[in-house]
């Protein structure tokens, strides 16, 4: 999905003899997806990616949900919802279905392992904190804002920054990509996108380690977390090019695409996958028609499950959320704004929302996990008092 990219050095052609001081031979590694048909780099190894010492079974990954699945509209204090430590490993599920697993993490340390998610393509917004993502590829920084995509397979790890970290991270079988109206025939981004090529902030620095030892990689495949310990350290590459790696944009700067009047949540898309699509909100100007509505109107989200994260404490067209909010309005039940909202809305000159959509195909299940920071008078809170 993303452009060609290079960093460090690689031989002029590949696949041809390329030698390290020592006169071995540079480990060549072939990294992509969808077998031989998707995006793929060509990494170039000081060790051999294959030399592993051990592995062993450190845990099932398995997501419980709730036993009430009384249809009906959720509202959930995310803010309020612990986590594991880890920015892999202690995350809080919130909502899944078989075509992704929403799910929210406040890390507090940096792992002491590498992790690869060998199942699943990842979005990980970063809701709050600063940090620098590394990996093979090298070293990509990420900041508030950022949506940080890790297409599967690629070794990394998030090296926290300073001040408190929040991560919503959006997981998938199956491939994060543009939206296929955004691409021209040749696959770049379009004029009437919002946003380009220079939005995609690929990893910037390449850190080849050369210590030997034992290395924790935490893998997940299969639904299981396995730890597979190397001779090397796991970010040994001395260059890559290609088109898969993994990169960042920032919510910041999708630029929004207003209108005179209310333009519906497809303007808002910013990624696509096989079941779903993630929508960004952004601080915009409202409508300018005379006698426009900003406030969206009732709809019926006809399958779509519609999860949104408030990503600051503002949005045009709702009452009692908080930053950290999530709410699903499952299909099914029409959804719009509440009571006194389209009224407050008319005449407003701008919004300063931020907000994160997830809109399903599929319906979607709360993980058991999320019932304790529930707000249980969401689902009435569209009657007037
Ligand atoms: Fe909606």
């Amino acid at each position: 999905m993303p452009y060609y990219h290079t960093l460090g050095e690689i031989p002029r052609k590949r696949h041809t003899v390329f030698r390290q001081p020592s006169g071995e031979l540079f480990a060549e590694h072939l990294m992509g997806a969808q077998g031989f048909s998707g995006a793929s780099s060509l990494l170039y190894h000081r060790e051999r990616p294959t030399q592993v010492l051990g592995s062993r079974t450190l845990r099932k990954v398995e997501l419980a949900t709730e036993s009430d699945r009384t249809l009906r509209m959720r509202h959930f204090h995310l803010a309020e919802l612990g986590s594991g430590e880890s920015a892999t490993l202690g995350r809080t599920p919130v909502l899944l279905n078989g075509d992704v697993v929403i799910s929210l993490v406040t890390p507090t340390a940096t792992d002491d392992f590498f992790y690869r998610n060998g199942q699943a393509d990842e979005v990980v917004y970063i809701s709050d904190g600063e940090g620098v993502l590394e990996s093979e590829f090298g070293e990509l920084d990420y900041r508030e804002g950022d949506y940080v995509v890790i297409p599967r397979g690629i070794a990394h790890r998030f090296r926290l920054g300073e001040g408190r970290a929040r991560m919503l991270v959006i997981e998938t079988p199956s491939t994060i990509r543009f939206p296929a109206r955004y691409l021209s025939c040749e696959g770049q981004l379009m004029e009437h996108a919002p946003f380009c090529e220079r939005d995609i902030r690929p990893p910037n620095r390449l850190v080849t380690h050369e210590e030997s030892g034992e290395f924790r990689v935490v893998v997940k495949q299969n639904d299981l977390l396995s730890e597979v310990v190397l001779n090397h350290h796991p970010l040994s590459v001395v260059g890559w090019d290609g088109c898969y790696y993994p990169w960042a944009m920032s919510i910041h700067d999708f630029e929004p695409i207003t209108g005179s009047l209310h333009q519906p949540p497809p303007v808002h898309q910013t990624f696509q996958a096989d079941q779903f699509v993630i929508c960004s909100f952004t601080p915009r100007l409202y409508d300018f028609h005379p006698e426009a509505v900003p406030a969206p109107y009732n709809h019926s989200n006809v399958m779509s499950d519609e999860v949104i994260y408030y990503a600051n404490d503002e949005f045009m067209s709702r009452t009692g959320i908080a930053y950290g909010s999530l709410t699903l309005h499952p299909a099914g039940i029409p959804h719009g704004p509440h009571p006194g909202r389209a009224e407050a809305s008319i005449g407003q000159q701008r919004t300063e929302e931020l907000a994160v959509m997830v809109d399903t195909f599929r319906p979607l299940t709360v993980a058991e996990a999320a019932l304790s920071v529930e707000d249980s008078t969401y689902p009435g809170s569209w009657i007037e008092k």
